[in-house]
């Protein structure tokens, strides 16, 4: 069973736990033509699908995924998974339409690198992003991960708990 985590933050966003009821509100983000494009699975998702997913995450102890809230609303998604022996890989960042660019997914950045090392005692980070994504990739590098390898038009981007701060 997967481990309970606390709702955590920074005073302007909360990260927690992805709740069933939370599924159609994050379906509908991640189902937008301008978003799904920049996943690996870039197709339109079914609910039952989604849900399916949804169930066999809850049985993962390697594998978190939180809703973003800010001032009592949901804005947006990310996620940190495949822990293992020191590391894991961070993702499935999406906002809410209605709240990009107002900082919170950068926020969101931050405090998933903070539970890495705070919660998890993890000493490196990793993620995968599109090499056309150049909002995300440009969010990344402000949270200090670099380009270690990019092939089939996706980057791989790194960060050792030596240059977290
Ligand atoms: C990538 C994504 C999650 C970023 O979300 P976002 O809401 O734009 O993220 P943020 O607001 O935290 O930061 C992004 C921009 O807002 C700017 N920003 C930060 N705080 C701000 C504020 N208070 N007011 C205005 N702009 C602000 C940042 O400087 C940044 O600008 P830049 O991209 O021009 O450098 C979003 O574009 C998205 O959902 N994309 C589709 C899914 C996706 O690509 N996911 C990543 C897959 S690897």
């Amino acid at each position: 069973m997967k481990q309970h985590v606390a709702p955590f933050g920074d005073g302007t966003v909360v990260l927690r736990l992805m709740e069933e009821r939370d599924l159609e509100t994050i379906l509908a983000w991640r189902n937008r033509d301008e978003a799904r494009v920049w996943f690996k699975n870039s197709g339109k998702i079914a609910f039952d699908a989604h849900l399916a997913w949804y169930r066999n995450y809850l049985q993962k102890e390697d594998d978190f995924f939180f809703l973003v809230e800010a001032n009592g609303q949901p804005v947006g998604q990310c996620g940190i998974y495949d822990i293992d022996n020191g590391s894991a890989e961070i993702g499935r960042f999406l906002v809410a339409p209605e709240m990009a660019g107002k900082g919170y997914i950068g926020r969101s950045c931050a405090e998933i690198i903070r539970f890495s090392t705070g919660f998890l005692n993890l000493s490196y980070l990793f993620l995968e992003v599109m090499e056309k994504n150049a909002r995300a990739i440009r969010l990344y590098e402000r949270h200090g991960f670099i380009e270690e390898r990019r092939s089939g038009g996706l980057i791989r981007m790194g960060l050792d708990r030596g240059s977290v701060v």
